[in-house]
């Protein structure tokens, strides 16, 4: 019911496919792809060519979380290294409709992310059209930010909205400053898919391929709370 997904922005990138396989072996369940332009955010990442590179690797959803301006162009390149789910930011696309529609003929699931201040009445006319919906509780652009607690009412008002409208299936994900002491408060609040980078790829990095076993087990165990 509650799905872990690491963000590779925290991973040793000189060890990559190591880094992604044993943080699934540990019980993290979905590879969160953090793609950043210097533009729409100020940081520059990875791209479809590091994608494709990952694929093999693992058998996991490859999310990937497009933080770049602007997003059409982009969107059957990484549909073709892999990805499953591809996400973009509204104030990023000039027609949102139509950039959902993109994704889905690209055979991938289709999420719309919101930065700490963006409304949710992006959602009002698409919601049926969507298969994820990310929270921001960190302004994008960097990891290892401290969580933004407005993100739980937001989560709160997307729950209710998506129970009222009969779409609980669409996961609810959230993205920015999750550890283990608030997972379960964000939990509560809604979401069902959590992102964490710095919180699970700063708990080891040396070469024990078990390193990341007790900090998954403690999100599990936080999770099992609520
Ligand atoms: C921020 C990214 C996040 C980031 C989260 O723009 O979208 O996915 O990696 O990192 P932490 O968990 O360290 O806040
Ligand atoms: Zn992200």
């Amino acid at each position: 019911m509650f799905r872990l997904a690491p963000s590779i922005l925290s991973a040793n990138f000189a060890k990559l496919g190591q880094e992604i396989t044993d943080v699934i072996a540990s019980g993290a369940d979905i590879v969160h792809f953090d793609v950043m332009d210097n533009h729409y955010v100020p940081n520059l990442t990875i791209g479809p060519l590091v994608c494709e590179a990952i694929r093999p690797v693992t058998d996991a959803i490859i999310d990937v979380h497009l933080m770049v301006e602007p997003v059409d162009r982009i969107i059957p390149d990484f549909a073709k290294a892999g990805a499953n789910i591809i996400s973009f930011h509204p104030e990023a696309s000039n027609h949102i409709d139509r950039t959902i529609g993109l994704i889905k003929e690209q055979g991938c699931k289709a999420g719309l992310v919101f930065n700490p201040a963006t409304p949710l009445y992006y959602l009002d006319h698409v919601l049926d059209k969507l298969d994820l919906i990310l929270i921001m509780s960190v302004n994008p652009g960097f990891g290892g930010q401290k969580f933004i607690p407005e993100a739980l009412n937001k989560l709160r008002a997307v729950r209710k909205r998506l129970d009222a409208s009969g779409n609980s299936n669409i996961l609810l994900e959230i993205d920015g400053g999750v550890k283990v002491d608030n997972i379960a408060e964000i939990a509560r609040a809604g979401a069902d898919t959590f992102v964490a980078g710095s919180a699970i790829y700063n708990a080891g990095k040396d070469t024990d391929p078990h390193r990341y076993d007790s900090v998954v087990a403690a999100f599990r165990a936080e999770l099992a709370k609520v």
